[in-house]
């Protein structure tokens, strides 16, 4: 049987995603080759998709997968054939039956995690690792302190829920829904705001006192941006890092200075993976919340590759609750 791949010839809708045959290929200096069990999706392969992060075309698409090492290329030392392995990496492929990669963003995978559970853990929780353990504020987090998080029923907000509850964070989620709402709750979260029938700035100061929080983790955008700002304590933190509801404006920075002399910070996943040494310990520091119960994956539905459309069309309408896996 031929392996298989998702390509887009032409950035668009879901319609643009092809299930393709290719040919994998031998592993060259520094790459395996990996046979998938899963792949994660994630909203960045929206983006990849519709054009907003452009790529080289015609494009694979998928950052996040897990499955079984075949093949290592000359100078690869950490991983064997054989080996269970999990990854969050670019370039994007992860949407593919097998693939040739660069090693050093792959990490073996404790046998206490499943691959479906590592292929819709890998990006959204080393995400969650350096926004909540590598994104401080000055002075750091303290347990009791506040934060907001938005969002906070998806495949990464459901695990930042969990993660801050274990770090003793006071987390105030936002999500689309009152049932989002009460899932951010059963997850940790302290407080739960729908964001689409309340002003959650208005709520924020009412939960913290009139205070404002230290840090807001913004992956809304636009829709989010003003009323995020406007949530956040004098000298704190703004992290803006990504746009489900389009592009943060334009804006002037004596803004910061008129809200109370705010930090802001626009980081992504792969400045913090750049090394094989920082993956590592980010990656164990994961398996260690996974591997404890401190932090459960929940995957919401499971889609054949062949189906990718369809999870790209959920993902979007925001149907999905926590993470979401194509199986090959
Ligand atoms: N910078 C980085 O390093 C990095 C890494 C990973 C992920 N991210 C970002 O983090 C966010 C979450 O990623 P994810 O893969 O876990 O996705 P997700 O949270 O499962 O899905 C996105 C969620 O965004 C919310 N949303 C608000 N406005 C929306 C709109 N107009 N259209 C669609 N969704 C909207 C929806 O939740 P509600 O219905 O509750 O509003 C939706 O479920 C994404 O923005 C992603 O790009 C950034």
């Amino acid at each position: 049987m031929s392996d298989k791949a998702v390509v887009i010839e032409a950035p668009g809708g879901p319609e643009q995603l092809k299930l393709v045959d290719v040919e994998v290929g031998a592993p060259g200096p520094g790459e395996i080759r990996i046979r998938h069990a899963a792949c994660g999706l994630n909203y960045i392969d929206v983006y990849h998709r519709n054009g907003a992060y452009p790529l080289p075309l015609p494009a694979r698409l998928g950052m996040e997968g897990a499955g079984v090492v075949e093949a290592v290329g000359e100078g690869v030392t950490h991983l064997a054939p054989g080996d269970r392995a999990a990854y969050a990496s670019q370039p994007p492929g992860a949407y593919a039956t097998a693939r040739v990669m660069p090693a050093k963003a792959v990490l073996k995978l404790p046998d206490a995690i499943a691959f479906e559970t590592a292929a819709a853990m890998m990006l959204k929780g080393l995400t969650v690792q350096y926004l909540l353990r590598r994104t401080l504020p000055q002075g750091g987090l303290q347990a009791g302190d506040f934060i907001l998080f938005h969002a906070a029923a998806g495949g990464v907000g459901l695990i930042a829920c969990q993660w801050a509850r274990a770090l003793g964070l006071q987390l105030i989620a936002t999500a689309g829904s009152a049932e989002k709402c009460q899932l951010a709750l059963e997850h940790g979260a302290t407080h739960a705001i729908d964001y689409r029938r309340e002003d959650f700035a208005a709520r924020v100061r009412d939960i913290t006192g009139g205070r404002g929080v230290k840090v807001v983790y913004d992956s809304v955008g636009a829709d989010t941006w003003e009323g995020s700002l406007n949530s956040l304590a004098p000298f704190g933190l703004m992290v803006s890092f990504g746009g489900a509801s389009g592009p943060v404006p334009a804006f002037n920075v004596g803004t910061l200075a008129a809200k109370g002399s705010l930090y802001l910070t626009r980081p992504t996943l792969f400045t913090h993976i750049a090394t094989r040494e920082t993956t590592q310990a980010m990656g164990d520091d994961l398996f260690a919340m996974v591997g404890s119960g401190q932090v459960g994956i929940r995957i919401d539905k499971r889609y054949a590759l062949a189906d990718a459309a369809e999870a790209h069309r959920d993902l979007e309408a925001r149907r999905l609750l926590g993470s979401a896996v194509l199986l090959p």
